[in-house]
């Protein structure tokens, strides 16, 4: 059950081109309820670096999904998240779904100041994606059969963006989950190796993980042209966050969904079967 009249007016759907907005606008969009995309391509265009863009973005919605890019972790996004918080509770737009990531104390800082607002939060704290081997910057390392990062040998409980777009909407059409923190795991925490096996293993190729320092994959991103502030993102992730403080699973898809979250193994499969990781479908 929803309130009265917010599930006629539109969900503002933030990064509703990304990886995880596109599935809850997707998923909205099934059940017939209106959504909004809230990115620089929309209309009305919505901007993180340009605040004048947010109240058009906001006018006449019910409630938003708040996907940051690219990172809370980046300089000026915690004050950023939390303006658009109290720009939209006083808008009248107070039921946010904010979407964080596990281990990293900005982004925890944003949870905070979101909270802070005045807004009828539920907090998505996210393990890293599954979909980042297949839809991110780990697709073009499958592709090349080789992925070297500098994960070392720490694990990763990866969840699938399907599960979380799940808890997202029913975080925003159910009563129940305002006030709510749902930590996302998959079921398992995988070695980045063990996940290059799994993709292997799903795609019928040959793919291998090839541990790397951290300056190792720093020259190597920056030889192959990767902007330096998603290089320096990447150091920071690898470096600080993939440190083994997020190597165990958490139970925020079934508090949130009552069900398991999908496997790896089951993520692999359905993604081999669309020919993301075909490379003579990719070279053609
Ligand atoms: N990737 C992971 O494994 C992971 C794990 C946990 C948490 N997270 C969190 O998820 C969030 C999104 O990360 P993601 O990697 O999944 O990215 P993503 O959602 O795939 O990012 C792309 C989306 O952001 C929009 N966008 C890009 N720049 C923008 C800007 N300046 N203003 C407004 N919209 C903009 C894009 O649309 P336009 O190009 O049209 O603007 C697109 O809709 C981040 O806060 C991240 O910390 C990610």
């Amino acid at each position: 059950m929803t309130e009265p009249g917010r599930d006629t007016k539109p969900t503002l759907v933030l990064g509703g081109t990304g990886k995880t907005g596109r599935r809850v606008a997707e998923r909205l969009g099934a059940r017939g309820l209106p959504t909004q995309i809230g990115s620089r391509s929309a209309q009305p265009p919505f901007d993180w670096h340009r605040s004048a863009s947010w109240s058009p973005a906001l006018d006449g919605v019910g409630s938003v999904y708040v996907s940051y890019h690219p990172d809370l972790a980046v300089p000026g996004a915690v004050d950023t998240v939390g303006s658009f918080a109290e720009l939209a509770v006083r808008s009248g737009v107070p039921r946010l779904v904010l979407l964080t990531a596990r281990g990293e104390p900005e982004a925890e800082e944003a949870e905070d100041a979101v909270r802070a607002s005045g807004a009828e939060a539920t907090i998505l704290r996210s393990a890293w994606f599954m979909q980042d081997f297949s839809e991110d910057f780990l697709l073009e390392p499958v592709l090349s059969g080789e992925v070297a990062v500098p994960a070392g040998d720490t694990a990763e409980p990866f969840v699938d963006a399907d599960d979380l777009a799940d808890v997202a909407v029913a975080a925003l059409t159910e009563d129940g989950h305002v006030g709510e923190l749902y930590e996302l795991t998959g079921p398992r925490p995988l070695t980045f190796s063990e996940a290059a096996d799994e993709i292997a293993e799903a795609s019928g190729r040959e793919i291998r993980y090839l541990p790397v320092s951290i300056e190792q994959h720093a020259a190597a991103a920056a030889e192959q042209g990767m902007p330096g502030e998603f290089a320096e993102l990447l150091t920071y992730l690898f470096s600080e966050v993939l440190d083994g403080r997020n190597a165990h699973v958490a139970d925020g898809i079934q508090r949130a969904l009552g069900r398991q979250p999908r496997d790896f193994a089951d993520y692999a499969r359905d993604a081999a079967a669309t020919g993301v990781w075909n490379v003579s479908a990719v070279a053609n």
